[in-house]
């Protein structure tokens, strides 16, 4: 990486601020963690600087409460979590800046960990204000940005602290950018992309640019059925994007010209109406009903997408089967995540939905990577820039003697 990490400079004693995306999905009725994956991702830089009797400050937004206080979108919660899992004390400001947060921050001791109230309890934040990234500069001598999660927002806290301290990547920003960059760079053939979700537009960059890389692409999920309905299929009343029709056409024809083998369901799960309690029936592509919806992809897909990722060497992942919300239509995607987790492959699973099910069927553990990005994933593997790495200290500042008031490791 081009980017200097908290192992090229020297962190100890010194106040760092680290920013983290520790926005972790709560349960609605209790407000509780349902995953913490997230915040056990960011334990290495965590732990890391603890070690060496840095003061740690840990900033983060949850949710979107847009400029408001929300109390169930304190972080209170979070910061618990991790003082669980770290067995040490990680007190909450009551604000992210102002002169009671400096007063919290001063009264660190070397090793001590202290949470910033949600950054977007000031609509700054999204603002990217410089103001507030200054009011958050003076907390500290050093910026790091461990969220990869949030990498893609332009938001004061990921791209603006840095001017006004010298900032570097933490660990888990820097294994997110070595793990999904290696699979653009230089994958292991054959390379398989299974992608599911809902719709194709939150995906056109990242299936355009891993068209390049891929020698397999398996399409189900919601999405599916605009690949279908883009081939004259008979999808019935299945969601599509009317507006992305000609895109998936596109997307087709590129596979045909790269020689990429593009997969779509053969049979699919269909019912009649969606809910809890309906009953699914298996039909062929060549036979969905005017009236019936696409919930699965069918056991001769599976099949068939089986026999394809049983070949790669290297695998992504990201977007689930079918509804996965309800239990009768998550048979797809179970399969593919069982098969996944089973493979000799590298198997990189793109965060968001994926990444919540692969942890709740307790198989995050059997797979190469599972990424901690949502949107920041899809960007970064669409071939953009993101701009909370943008903003990082280059290793040859180093080289340049750019870095003020900053001691280095080399
Ligand atoms: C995410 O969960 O995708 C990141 O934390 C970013 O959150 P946002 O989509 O609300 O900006
Ligand atoms: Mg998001």
């Amino acid at each position: 990486m081009d980017k200097l990490t908290i192992k090229d400079i020297d962190v100890s004693g010194k106040r760092v601020l680290v920013r983290v995306d520790f926005n972790v999905p709560l349960d609605e009725k209790t407000g509780a963690i349902t995953d913490d994956s997230r915040i056990r991702a960011t334990l290495p830089t965590i732990k890391y600087l603890i070690d060496r009797g840095a003061r740690v400050i840990l900033c983060s937004h949850l949710g979107r409460p847009e400029g408001k206080v929300v109390d169930k979108l304190r972080l209170t919660g979070v910061a618990q979590r991790l003082s669980q899992i770290l067995g040490k004390q990680v007190g909450v400001t009551r604000s992210s800046i102002g002169s009671e947060t400096e007063k919290s921050v001063a009264s660190l001791k070397s090793g001590d960990v202290l949470f910033l109230e949600n950054l977007r309890f000031h609509s700054a934040e999204e603002r990217d204000s410089p103001l507030f990234a200054r009011g958050l500069a003076r907390l500290a001598d050093i910026y790091v940005n461990d969220a990869f999660g949030t990498s893609h927002r332009s938001h004061a806290s990921i791209v603006r602290v840095g001017e006004y301290l010298p900032s570097v990547a933490g660990l888990l920003l820097e294994k997110e950018l070595e793990t999904l960059g290696s699979i653009l760079e230089n994958p292991a053939h054959p390379f398989g992309g299974l992608l599911g979700g809902a719709k194709v537009s939150d995906k056109v960059g990242m299936l355009e640019n891993i068209m390049d890389k891929v020698d397999f692409l398996l399409i189900g999920g919601g999405m599916a059925a605009t690949f279908l309905k883009a081939k004259s299929y008979e999808i019935g009343l299945s969601l599509i994007e009317a507006d992305r029709l000609d895109t998936a056409v596109g997307l087709m024809e590129k596979a045909a010209r790269n020689g990429v083998n593009l997969l779509l369901p053969v049979d699919v799960v269909v019912v009649d109406e969606i809910s809890a309690e309906a009953k699914g029936k298996i039909a062929s592509i060549e036979n969905i009903s005017p009236h019936q919806r696409i919930v699965d992809i069918g056991p001769q897909t599976i099949k068939n997408f089986q026999e394809e990722l049983q070949k790669c060497k290297t695998v992504f992942w990201n977007g689930p089967m079918g509804i996965y919300e309800i239990a009768q239509f998550t048979e797809g995607t179970q399969a593919m995540a069982r098969l996944l987790a089973s493979l000799e492959a590298a198997t990189i699973i793109g965060g968001g939905s994926s990444a919540e099910i692969v942890t709740k069927m307790g198989l995050a553990d059997k797979m190469t990577f599972v990424s901690t990005g949502g949107g920041a994933t899809l960007r970064f593997l669409g071939g953009q820039t993101l701009p909370g790495v943008e903003a990082l200290l280059d290793k040859d500042s180093l080289a340049a003697g750019k870095l003020k008031g900053l001691t280095t490791l080399a």
